[in-house]
């Protein structure tokens, strides 16, 4: 495989602090007064995370935040590509800035993230979105200071999808992160597992994990700032630490997170079924701190179709590690994605995917309909299966699912989870909103001063997508 992925320089991380100063320093001296950017984010907790940085190297450069892109002197859209609607999303958005720039020229409007690596877009863009003055690509999100003040510097629109696949991994920026007790904690960047519909690998580069010690570090710092929740990020954690320079796969991480001191509840995903191991879910079992809760996606229930998204897992091989993974842990909740409509998918190949839905019994699944992505593997099959076709299989597989979502809330009715309170509702008679450690919502009679505390909650009714309760009584 390529070569090791490095993280950052001390001095390219200097040079781009230098650049944040100038662009303070020229924003103070041209407008007087703090300059404001609005990030809006697409996609996955990933860019979530990734936008965090950037708001981070933002306030570096002086900037205030606005929740109006139109009010921005920096719109700053990052960007998913994964299905053709979130791109679609996206020019609609920018589009819209047309009119606040023609008002403020002043204004920068800036592209980055997953759509914005490919260059087929870049081309668009360039064509058609004269409004975008900087696009910069998931490779090169680090030297974002740099390529503002280009920008800035130059008054010409800067472009740049460069950048090495293999990937710095950026250390030394502080995420902004939302206040509140739940925290997004990357553990690793990019995909090396070209899933044949999927666009990842290409736009996110080779799989890198950050050093242990870094991410023990930092999980310390959430932990003292009184964050409760907190989650491992990557396309593929199980596969943490492979081909590294030092000896702690994704188990041993988990283990020695969970031997940290404070009062949290450690997340994580995703999982990909090839690399989910026993001693992960022993892991798991063994630590209360480890949120019984598997984000395991199966993708088609048909081994078949299986082998054509080039997953290298078959049905009875999902169907054994769901197994193996319940054993250890028997409250386990699960979650999963599905993709309706792969190329060519027949009818039978469908009725899989519902009978694997019906034998394993998720607690919530997310459903895509297959979304052509140029450049993967699957855009060059000729795909023969009428839109129509997927749509009803779609919805059957809603149909299915929300009736067992319902059962398995039902279940839970008369029983008591320590749950996370973590904000205000819209109900009135359970004005709280919780979250179990499975990740279900539970609205809760109660006195906001609960909010960011665990709770153990009594279940008393349920609907299809949540769950109501009260205090325990003692
Ligand atoms: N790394 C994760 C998934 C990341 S993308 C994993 O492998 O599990 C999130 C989900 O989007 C995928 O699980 C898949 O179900 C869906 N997805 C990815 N590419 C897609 C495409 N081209 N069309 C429709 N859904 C897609
Ligand atoms: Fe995409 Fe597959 Fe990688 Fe997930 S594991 S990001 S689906 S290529
Ligand atoms: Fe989208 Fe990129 Fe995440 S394509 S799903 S934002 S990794």
């Amino acid at each position: 495989m390529g070569k090791q992925p490095i993280t950052i320089s001390k001095e390219e991380l200097e040079r781009q602090r230098e650049f944040s100063e100038q662009i303070r320093r020229h924003y103070l001296e041209t407008m007087g007064r703090q300059p404001l950017a609005c990030v809006d984010t697409y996609g996955c907790q990933q860019n979530e995370a990734d936008s965090q940085l950037l708001r981070g190297m933002m306030i570096d450069m002086g900037f205030g935040f606005t929740p109006e892109p139109d009010q921005a002197d920096l719109a700053l859209f990052n960007t998913c590509a994964v299905r053709e609607h979130a791109e679609q999303r996206v020019f609609g958005n920018i589009g819209a800035l047309t009119h606040a720039k023609r008002r403020r020229p002043g204004m920068i409007v800036a592209m980055c993230g997953c759509m914005a690596q490919q260059e087929r877009i870049k081309e668009k863009v360039k064509k058609s979105f004269p409004v975008v003055d900087l696009l910069f690509g998931s490779h090169v999100l680090y030297r974002f200071p740099e390529l503002l003040w280009r920008r800035v510097q130059s008054g010409k629109r800067v472009f740049d999808i460069s950048g090495d696949e293999a990937g710095v991994i950026l250390e030394g920026v502080q995420p902004q992160r939302d206040r509140g007790v739940k925290a997004w904690l990357p553990i690793m960047y990019g995909c090396n597992n070209f899933c044949s519909y999927c666009i990842v690998p290409y736009v996110r580069g080779r799989e890198r994990s950050r050093q242990p010690e870094a991410v023990k570090a930092e999980f310390r710092r959430l932990v003292e700032e009184g964050y409760k929740d907190i989650t491992l990020l990557g396309q593929n954690v199980n596969s943490y630490g492979i081909g590294c320079d030092f000896d702690c796969d994704f188990a041993d991480l988990l283990e020695d997170l969970s031997r940290e001191p404070g009062d949290f509840i450690i997340r994580f995903m995703t999982s990909h079924p090839k690399d989910a191991s026993e001693k992960l879910f022993e892991t798991m079992a063994r630590h209360d701190n480890i949120a019984k809760h598997l984000h395991l996606p199966f993708q088609s229930g048909s081994s078949r179709v299986l082998e054509q998204m080039n997953r290298r897992y078959d049905r009875e091989q999902y169907l054994a590690l769901v197994q193996a993974a319940r054993r250890h842990m028997p409250g386990l909740t699960l979650s999963s994605d599905v993709i309706v409509g792969f190329p060519n998918e027949t009818e039978e190949d469908f009725e899989q995917t519902l009978s694997l839905v019906e034998q394993v019994q998720f607690d919530n699944l997310f459903t895509f309909i297959y979304s052509r992505r140029e450049g993967t593997a699957a855009a060059r099959i000729q795909d023969e299966t009428p839109a129509e076709d997927k749509k009803r299989r779609f919805q059957r597989l809603l149909d299915l699912q929300n009736g067992i979502s319902n059962r398995r809330n039902a279940q839970c009715v008369g029983k008591t989870f320590r749950a996370l309170v973590d904000g205000e509702g819209q109900d009135e008679e359970y004005p709280l909103t919780a979250r179990t450690e499975g990740q279900k919502l539970i609205r809760l009679k109660g006195d906001p001063s609960l909010i960011g505390k665990f709770a153990d909650i009594t279940i008393e009714k349920h609907t299809t997508w949540a769950l109501f309760g009260s205090l325990r009584q003692e």
